[in-house]
């Protein structure tokens, strides 16, 4: 595990988000924890920090995991893992113990108070800084997501630290 500068980060975030995914992990020591895929986000900078913006429909087991705790963390791992990323975008942590039935682990970070995937080729440790729920959209992008009312919740996520080649 390598702590990195982040201004030494040169990755595509497009594509790493849009067609490789991120798997993002939310829980600290005194909640449960949980997995799911993402490919809607952003990387930034906001209030003078640097920021990941993560965005999660309050349906997801995860959304109620982060009513308890600002411990984020996303993970990106290779196309090896392509199968454990669809099934962590698939299932839902309430219907099963995702970590048991993928091939993928967490690690816990005590200084951090929170999880990240081990088999990640890079990661970011973060804490919620703010939350709002998107409500007052277009009606084109009402019409195009939120027809059964699943809203989007925000995230805006400070990045604590940056990690490489974690195996
Ligand atoms: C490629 C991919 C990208 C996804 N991106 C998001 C996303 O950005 N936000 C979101 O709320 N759900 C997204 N999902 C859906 C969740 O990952 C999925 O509903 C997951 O099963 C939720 O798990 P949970 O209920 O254990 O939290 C995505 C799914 C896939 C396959």
């Amino acid at each position: 595990m390598l702590k990195k500068d982040l201004l030494e980060f040169n990755r595509n975030v497009f594509d790493e988000l849009n067609f490789k995914w991120g798997i993002i992990t939310a829980g600290d020591k005194t909640t449960k924890v949980n997995s799911m895929t993402v490919s809607w986000g952003g990387f930034g900078v906001l209030w003078n920090k640097y920021v990941c913006y993560i965005f999660v429909r309050k349906s997801r087991y995860t959304h109620d995991i982060l009513d308890n705790t600002d411990s984020l963390t996303i993970s990106f791992l290779t196309d090896e893992y392509k199968k454990e990323k669809i099934y962590m975008g698939r299932i839902s942590g309430r219907d099963e113990n995702k970590y048991e039935k993928s091939n993928l682990h967490i690690t816990f970070d005590p200084d951090y108070n929170g999880y990240y995937i081990k088999e990640a080729q890079y990661a970011f440790k973060m804490k919620v800084i703010y939350k709002t729920d998107l409500l007052d959209l277009p009606k084109d992008i009402m019409d195009n997501f939120y027809k059964d009312n699943d809203y989007h919740t925000m995230y805006v996520c400070e990045i604590k630290q940056y990690l490489e080649n974690l195996e």
